[in-house]
């Protein structure tokens, strides 16, 4: 009797995080950081103005200092801090010209030792990491809902604190 071949893995569900102002983007932020660990990269998806760069800079400022200043890399591309668990790249494609300059802005090398913070993902092309965390803006009302969907191993206990992290701000 040949065996049933092994079902393919699948991947939790998404979590859906209502974050109804701002002071909710930095507590999700604060509460993805301390389960992050170099290797471990976030897609951050989102309309212009969708609070990505809020998302990231939360998520510095928990890895550095409260204080951190955290520019939108919009023009230099590329930002890079020293994090509790080491180096973190915040990354901003918008502004991406050729898909040459990934190689060049070190973005593979970054992604097997850094933390990496990447807005408009969609221009990485091959260069995507296959295992990521893709975190979606969109609009609800006067705020934001942000939707957090694991591709590859290892990313339940993100999809965990960014639950706690909403339950929290419901009570
Ligand atoms: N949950 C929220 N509800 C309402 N406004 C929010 C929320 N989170 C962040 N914002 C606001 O959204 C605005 C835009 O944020 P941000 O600059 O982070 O957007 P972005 O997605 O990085 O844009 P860009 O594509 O231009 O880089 C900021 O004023 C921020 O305070
Ligand atoms: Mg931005």
């Amino acid at each position: 009797m040949p065996r049933p071949a092994t079902p393919p893995m699948s991947e939790p569900a998404p979590a859906v995080i209502p974050l109804p102002g701002p002071d909710d983007t930095d507590r999700l932020g604060a509460a993805l950081a301390p389960v992050l660990r170099p290797g471990d990269c976030l897609l951050l998806e989102g309309a212009l103005g969708a609070g990505k760069t809020a998302l990231a800079r939360a998520v510095i400022r928990a890895l550095t200092h409260p204080a951190e200043e955290v520019p939108s890399p919009s023009f230099t591309l590329v930002q890079c801090y020293d994090g509790a668990t080491g180096p973190v790249w915040h990354v901003d494609l918008y502004r991406l010209s050729d898909p040459a300059e990934i190689a060049e802005l070190g973005l593979a090398d970054a992604f097997a030792t850094a933390i990496c913070l990447i807005e408009w993902p969609d221009r990485l092309g091959r260069e995507r990491p296959a295992r990521h965390l893709l975190i979606r803006l969109d609009d609800a009302g006067e705020g934001r809902v942000a939707t957090l969907a694991p591709a590859g191993p290892g990313w339940q206990a993100a999809l965990a604190a960014a639950r706690a992290a909403a339950r929290g701000a419901a009570r």
